[in-house]
């Protein structure tokens, strides 16, 4: 059996469950770390079953102070040689910005940012031995374009691409390969569907689901890819999106995150930004 393990955070549900799947069907262990609860253990204990590879599940909410440094104890204790890690736990809201309070910006930008951050700092000396070894960490297209409305998260997503861009470059002369997901909408949950539906019919033709993200996640991890876009139609538009002027970008993305946020709420075409 692999040795080594894949670390998934946010393992529980949505895009990291589906990642933890993908990763065990091709035969890797894997460690799933999500907020404690029967979701997590049924995750493990199924994956464990359905692809014949050790999955152990670690429940934790990693916003408490120093939870990433709990994570990495976990592991050297129980001696998991981590040789893929994916930072994938991460959340986002939208609105206008002072409707959402205060608490919920903390914690996202805890959860998508610091966490992120400390994750990969205490994993990296060990990921520097290996002779090969990934990051991956869930981005967003949000990470690539800012997106009104959604202020607070387009903007932790952002930081996600630039660390992981940055990262990526310091670890040129090393075996350690860092790459950003950055998918499109994803159907993860119900809030996510009646975000959608809300987007209007032009959103759904980017819709994708977990298992069709996960599969195009890791074929891009291997191959070494810096920015990893699943699906065709969310390529076209970052590359469209890249080809406008700024203002002209930004308004245009002021049209997309004012449609998502509820229509009594969205801002008159004439007002400024
Ligand atoms: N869905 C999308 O449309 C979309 C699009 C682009 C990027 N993304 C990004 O993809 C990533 C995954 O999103 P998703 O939609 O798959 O999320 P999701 O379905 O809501 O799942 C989130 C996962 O993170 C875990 N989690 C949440 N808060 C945590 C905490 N404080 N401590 C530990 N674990 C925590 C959850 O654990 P529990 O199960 O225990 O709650 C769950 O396993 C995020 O970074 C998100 O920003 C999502």
């Amino acid at each position: 059996m692999e040795k080594h393990y894949t670390l998934i955070t946010g393992a529980s549900m949505g895009i990291g469950r589906a990642l933890a799947e993908e990763c065990a069907q091709r035969g890797r262990n894997v460690l799933l770390v999500a907020l404690d609860g029967p979701e997590l253990h049924a995750a493990a204990s199924e994956i464990a079953q359905k692809y014949g590879v050790a999955a152990q599940p670690f429940g934790i909410d990693l916003t408490a102070p120093d939870a990433p440094l709990k994570v990495y104890s976990w592991c050297q204790e129980n001696e998991y040689s981590v040789d893929i890690l994916i930072n994938n736990a991460g959340f986002g809201r939208g609105d206008i910005l002072n409707k959402i309070p205060l608490g919920v910006y903390q914690t996202m930008l805890r959860l998508n940012n610091q966490v992120m951050f400390e994750m990969t700092y205490h994993f990296l000396p060990h990921l520097k031995q290996l002779d090969k070894a990934y990051i991956l960490n869930t981005s967003s297209m949000e990470g690539l374009m800012p997106m009104p409305f959604k202020t607070a998260y387009t903007s932790t997503k952002h930081f996600v691409t630039a660390f992981s861009l940055s990262l990526r470059e310091e670890l040129a002369d090393t075996g350690v390969s860092v790459s950003a997901l950055c998918p499109g909408p994803v159907v993860t949950n119900e809030d996510g569907l009646k975000r959608i539906q809300r987007s209007g019919r032009k959103a759904k033709l980017v819709v994708m689901y977990p298992n069709q993200v996960a599969p195009v996640a890791l074929n891009g991890l291997f191959r070494g890819k810096r920015i990893i876009i699943p699906g065709v139609m969310n390529q076209i538009m970052i590359l469209l999106n890249n080809a406008l002027p700024l203002a002209l970008r930004m308004r245009l993305l002021r049209k997309i995150g004012a449609g998502v946020i509820p229509k009594e709420e969205a801002p008159r075409e004439n007002s400024t930004l």
